[in-house]
């Protein structure tokens, strides 16, 4: 029997590595027999990633979010409330439990969700000074093909192929993620003080292994908590 699923939010300054985490978490597997597969099966629900889905279509809402994006601002809350609240709403969400990453980013967007009954098991912070920060944005390069990140120091691609083909984000140049930062740096707080009881701090300057393993022994640690079981494939 399935238990209940699993809420987790993960937050961090620009590059702090959210999305590498989500990515190693969501593709966990641990095999235990010929025929049994564990993994915890969250739906990763990247703000970014909708806003970057939404601008990449062209849609009015897409037009509006590159603006702010540019300026590494937060979009206006009338784009992207509704668009993640939607997204958490949907029935694999629900059944599977969810992986929040990038959101909520400031107070309004906090208590919005709370409102619509949006509670997490637990807080994700990952922190990394921001000395580190610009050269990991500088460095990070996309695959379009699998969605993998990549840094070109800590993380290069596997193959010549996978080389030729990385992709850079447009918001991803030394000027612009000093102005994310900046953002960043004028909500974080009110955003935490939110979700005192349910946060846990990892050093995000680790290895990106070793940051999974902290993560994967808390996360673990909390499905026991709540009695419930890994999905099985
Ligand atoms: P978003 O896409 O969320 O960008 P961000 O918060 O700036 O975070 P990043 O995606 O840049 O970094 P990350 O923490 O995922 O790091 P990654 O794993 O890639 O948001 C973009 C914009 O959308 C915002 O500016 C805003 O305009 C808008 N937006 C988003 N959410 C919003 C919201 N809630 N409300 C309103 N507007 C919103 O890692 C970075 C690099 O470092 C990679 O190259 C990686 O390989 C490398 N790396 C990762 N971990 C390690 C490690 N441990 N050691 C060495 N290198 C590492």
């Amino acid at each position: 029997q399935k238990g209940e699923p699993l809420r987790v939010m993960i937050s961090g300054a620009p590059a702090s590595g959210k999305g590498t985490q989500c990515e190693l978490i969501t593709k966990k597997c641990v095999l235990l027999s010929c025929f049994v597969t564990l993994q915890y099966n969250l739906v990763h629900i990247a703000a970014g990633d909708l806003l970057r889905a939404e601008v990449a279509a062209g849609t009015e809402n897409g037009k509006r979010a590159k603006e702010f994006m540019e300026m590494g601002k937060l979009v206006p809350n009338e784009i992207v409330v509704m668009m993640v609240k939607e997204r958490l709403s949907q029935q694999d969400s629900q059944e599977n439990g969810w992986l929040l990453d990038g959101y909520p980013r400031s107070e309004s967007q906090a208590t919005a969700l709370k409102k619509f009954g949006f509670v997490p098991d637990i807080f994700i912070l990952l922190e990394v000074p921001e000395e580190i920060l610009v050269e990991r944005v500088v460095g990070r390069r996309l695959d379009p093909v699998t969605g993998k990140i990549y840094h070109l120091t800590y993380s290069p691609p596997e193959t010549e192929e996978i080389a030729a083909r990385l992709t850079q984000r447009f918001d991803d140049t030394e000027e612009k993620v000093k102005l994310r930062l900046l953002t960043h740096n004028s909500n974080v707080e009110s955003v935490l003080s939110l979700y005192e009881d349910q946060i846990v701090k990892v050093d995000g300057t680790l290895p990106k292994e070793e940051v999974f393993s902290q993560i994967d022994s808390v996360l673990t640690e909390l499905l026991a908590k709540k009695g419930a079981a890994f999905g099985s494939l």
